[in-house]
């Protein structure tokens, strides 16, 4: 169904957006498909058509995962941090990352430095009598099963200043962030060699542990990615009968516009997310899946047009929750679905910003289950806004404004400060 020419898109009739929250959901969802189906049908294209399109080949990709698991390949692209550091990654690897939008860095920390972090993490929360203080989850996002939490709310702990500002992450994250286009029409969209040290928290999952993991969902927003101008302009490929030139490597216009709040959201722009093992973690221990298809963005957000959708839903995205995979409506997906390798501690995993991701459930997990949360966000106009208030965050030892309000280490004399940055530290806070 290619179109042999480009349509005149000036002239598709305009979208209507809200920059903040509608104050009828319901009455605004209905507009805007109306709005979003009109805009498709000028286009010279039905929403059917638009739709096949990106079906074909997000499930060509979907098929092409579930034979390779079949056959025991692994799914996850693996790259050493030695080749990243020395500029040695193959054109095979390098093309499995962005086929795939996911990637085991092995050996990014020496496994030393990474279990030296991990007791750490510990010596920092038992040294300031966390678990004695703790009043329990402040979120349900991420709720404990057990006496102590799973997820330490602590940002400013050593380990995690080190492990941002090091060398190593910011190695890393530059070669992450070079595989976005951050730069089209006369805009440069973010900075890939600025990285904003987002600081987010440790999970430390102890042996044992029973779990119901976490259902597949994606992080990057929610009805925003649909409502607000700003993201119109970052799918409009979807839109404006050009699908085939959709690309989940643009940042066009993903980098300054607004976003809805709720619990959940991420205030940054990342280009992927990640985290730092911090011990050895086998495959089948209640680990990170993903559908590793980065266009399966392109699915997700045509979806809810197609006939069978009520005309108020979005397929279940809803405010102020993560959003949903579904097998409802997403079914076809599914089969992609892949588990981590097994992972060693010091290695980094990271996955695309829009890619749906999921915890797989486990019983009586063996060994540990520790990560540090450190994703890729360069700096942008969006990462910039956030900076400003992580940098307040930061200096006096509270909860970055992300997360819920619990500020346990305001007062623990061990936190890091100022005189603990370095260049890349203080350029990533944006301190002078
Ligand atoms: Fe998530």
């Amino acid at each position: 169904m290619a179109r042999t020419t480009a349509p005149d898109t000036a002239a598709l009739p305009a979208l209507p957006h809200w920059d903040s929250v509608p104050d009828d959901l319901p009455a605004a969802t209905r507009e805007l498909k109306a709005a979003l189906r009109a805009r498709i049908a000028a286009s010279g294209r039905s929403v059917e058509q638009v739709f096949a399109v990106i079906e074909r080949r997000v499930l060509d990709q979907v098929e092409e995962i579930a034979a390779a698991k079949r056959r025991g390949e692994p799914a996850w692209p693996e790259i050493a941090y030695a080749d990243i550091a020395a500029g040695t990654v193959s054109p095979t690897d390098l093309a499995m990352l962005r086929r795939r939008g996911c990637l085991v860095v092995r050996g990014h920390f020496p496994r030393e430095q990474a279990l030296a972090w991990d007791q750490g993490i510990v010596d920092y929360v038992e040294g300031n009598r966390f678990f004695e203080n703790y009043r329990g989850p402040a979120d349900a996002f991420f709720d404990s099963v057990g006496s102590k939490p799973e997820i330490y709310p602590v940002y400013w702990s050593p380990p995690q200043t080190q492990a941002r500002q090091s060398d190593r992450m910011a190695r890393v994250q530059a070669f992450l962030n070079g595989q976005w286009t951050s730069e089209s029409d006369g805009v440069r969209w973010f900075d890939p060699g600025r990285d904003s040290l987002y600081p987010d928290r440790i999970r430390r999952r102890p042996p044992g542990t029973d779990s119901g993991g976490l259902g597949a969902h994606l992080d990057p927003g929610t009805l925003d990615l649909w409502m607000t101008g700003d993201y119109q302009r970052a799918f409009r490929h979807l839109f404006d009968g050009t699908v085939e030139r959709y690309d989940p490597w643009d940042a066009s216009h993903r980098t300054a516009g607004p976003q809805y709040p709720g619990s959940t959201m991420c205030s940054a722009f990342r280009t992927f997310q990640g985290w730092t093992a911090l011990c050895d973690m086998d495959h089948d221990q209640g680990v990170l899946h993903t559908v590793p298809v980065p266009e399966a963005m392109g699915y997700l957000m045509l979806r809810p047009l197609l006939a069978d959708v009520p005309d108020d839903d979005m397929c279940g995205v809803r405010l102020n929750q993560a959003f949903p995979v579904s097998d409802r409506w997403h079914a076809p997906l599914l089969p992609a679905l892949t588990g981590l390798p097994d992972i060693k501690a010091g290695d980094t995993v990271w996955w695309h910003c829009d890619m749906i991701h999921s915890v797989a459930p486990v019983t009586g997990q063996q060994g540990w289950g520790n990560v540090m949360y450190i994703p890729a966000a360069p700096w942008c106009p969006r990462n910039e806004r956030y900076a400003e208030r992580v940098r307040e965050a930061f200096l006096s030892g509270s909860s970055p404004s992300d997360f819920p309000a619990e500020h346990y280490e305001r007062d623990w004399a061990d936190r890091t400060r100022l005189a603990d940055l370095n260049a890349t530290g203080r350029r990533g806070l944006g301190i002078g």
